[in-house]
C-alpha cells in the first residue's frame, strides 16, 4: 500500500499505541485522538521516542464532540482510521452501562459522521472475541454465534451491526472489524506497554505485578474447568503480532469493499497453569499464587480459528508464549508503575 494518514483513536491506549508505532514503521502518518480517560500522555511522547517523530500529530478530544473531531480532520486529512478508542472493563460495563452505550456506541456514531463529512469510508474496529459470549464451537470461526454476555460486549456488537448497516447504505465503505482474543506482551524496548488503572482485572498484568511485588500473590480461578489441567484457556495473542495485524487489514482494505469480521488470534491455548509457569520462567521470580472460586462469567476455554486474517490479510501471528511473557515482564519490570513516575 502507498504510504497514507490515518487517523488512530485511543492511540494512546495498549494496543493503540503498538499500532501507531507499527504504521509508522510502515511508512504511514498517524493523527492520533485520545482523552486520556483511561491512558497517559507519556504513551504519545514514547512513540514519539521510538517511531519517527514527524509521522506523528496528537490531538486531545472527547470522540463524541464532533465540533473537535471535525476540526483535526479538517486540519489533517486522513485517508483511513483505526477505532480504539472505548471503555473495555467487563465488571464495569455491568454497573455503569450507560457510560459503556454512550462511550463505546455514541461516540462511533459521532465519528462515523465525521469521517463521512471528509469522505473517509475505511475504517478498522476494535472488536473483541467478547461478541461470541460462551462460545458454541472451539476453535471459533468468525461465523460462530453473536452472543456476548455482559454490556461490555453488547457495545461491541452493536458497534459492529452499526458499521455492518454503514456498509450496506453505500458501497464506497471499507471496513474491518477486528476481533481480538487476548492481547498481551509489550513492545521489546520496555518504553509502551500495557498500563491498567487500578487492579487488572486481566491474568497477564496481574501476574507481571505479582512477580514485581507490587501485588501478593495471584489468585487461579477455577482449576475444575474441562481442560486438561483444569484451568481456564485462552488465545493469548502477542500486541506486536495484533499491530501487524492492523497495518496488514488497512493494506488489504483497499481492495474489500464492504464490512467484515476477522478474528486476530494464534489458533494456540494456553491454560492459566502454563501462562503462570511461563511467567515464572522468563522472569526468574517466584510468583506466589493459590486456587479460589471460579470468576462468575468466564468459560472454560476460548481459542480462535485465525485461518481467515491469513486469507485475507496475509497476516498470522508469529510470537510465541515465551515471548510475550518476556516483553510483558521487561515493561512491567522497567516500569513498575506503568507510566506514572
Ligand atoms: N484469571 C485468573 N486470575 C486472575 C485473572 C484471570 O485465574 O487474576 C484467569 C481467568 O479465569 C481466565 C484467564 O485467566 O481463565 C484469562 O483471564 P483474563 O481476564 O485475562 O481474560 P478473559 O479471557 O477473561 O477476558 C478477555 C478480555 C475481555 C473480553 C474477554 C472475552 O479481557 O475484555 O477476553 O474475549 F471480554
Amino acid at each position: 500500500m502507498m504510504p497514507s494518514t490515518v487517523l488512530v483513536t485511543g492511540g494512546a491506549g495498549f494496543i493503540g499505541s503498538h499500532t501507531c508505532l507499527a504504521l509508522m514503521d510502515a511508512g504511514h502518518n498517524v493523527v492520533v485522538v485520545d482523552d486520556f480517560s483511561n491512558s497517559s500522555e507519556s504513551a504519545i511522547d514514547r512513540i514519539r521516542e521510538l517511531g519517527d517523530s514527524d509521522k506523528l500529530v496528537f490531538h486531545r478530544v472527547d470522540l463524541r464532540d464532533f465540533d473537535g473531531l471535525d476540526q483535526v480532520l479538517h486540519d489533517h486529512p486522513v485517508d483511513a482510521a483505526v477505532h480504539f478508542a472505548g471503555l473495555k472493563a467487563v465488571g464495569e460495563s455491568v454497573a455503569r452501562p450507560l457510560d459503556y452505550w454512550d462511550v463505546n456506541v455514541g461516540s462511533t456514531m459521532t465519528l462515523l459522521r465525521a469521517l463521512g463529512t471528509h469522505g473517509v469510508r475505511t475504517v478498522v474496529f476494535s472488536s473483541s472475541a467478547t461478541v461470541y459470549g460462551d462460545p458454541n464451537v472451539n476453535p471459533i470461526p468468525e461465523d460462530s454465534r453473536i452472543a456476548p454476555t455482559n454490556p461490555y460486549g453488547r457495545t461491541k456488537a452493536a458497534v459492529e451491526w452499526l458499521l455492518d448497516d454503514m456498509a450496506a447504505s453505500d458501497e464506497r465503505w471499507h471496513i474491518a472489524l477486528l476481533r481480538y482474543f487476548n492481547p498481551v506482551g509489550a513492545h521489546p524496548s520496555g518504553r509502551i506497554g500495557e498500563d491498567p488503572s487500578g487492579i487488572p482485572n486481566n491474568l497477564m498484568p496481574y501476574l507481571m505485578q505479582v512477580a514485581v511485588g507490587r501485588r501478593p500473590e495471584l489468585v487461579i480461578f477455577g482449576d475444575d474447568y474441562p481442560t486438561p489441567d483444569g484451568t481456564g484457556i485462552r488465545d493469548y495473542i502477542h500486541v506486536l503480532d495484533l499491530a501487524e495485524g492492523h497495518v496488514a487489514a488497512l493494506d488489504a482494505l483497499s481492495e474489500l469493499p464492504g464490512c467484515r469480521a476477522v478474528n486476530l488470534g494464534t489458533g494456540q491455548g494456553t491454560s492459566v497453569l502454563e501462562a503462570l509457569d511461563a511467567a515464572r520462567r522468563v522472569s526468574g521470580c517466584t510468583i506466589p499464587h493459590r486456587v479460589g472460586p471460579r470468576r462468575p462469567g468466564d468459560v472454560a476455554s476460548t481459542v480462535a480459528d485465525a485461518s481467515l486474517a491469513k486469507d485475507l490479510f496475509g497476516w498470522k501471528a508469529t510470537r510465541g508464549i515465551d515471548e510475550m511473557c518476556t516483553d510483558a515482564w521487561r515493561w512491567q519490570s522497567q516500569n513498575p508503575n506503568g507510566y506514572a513516575v
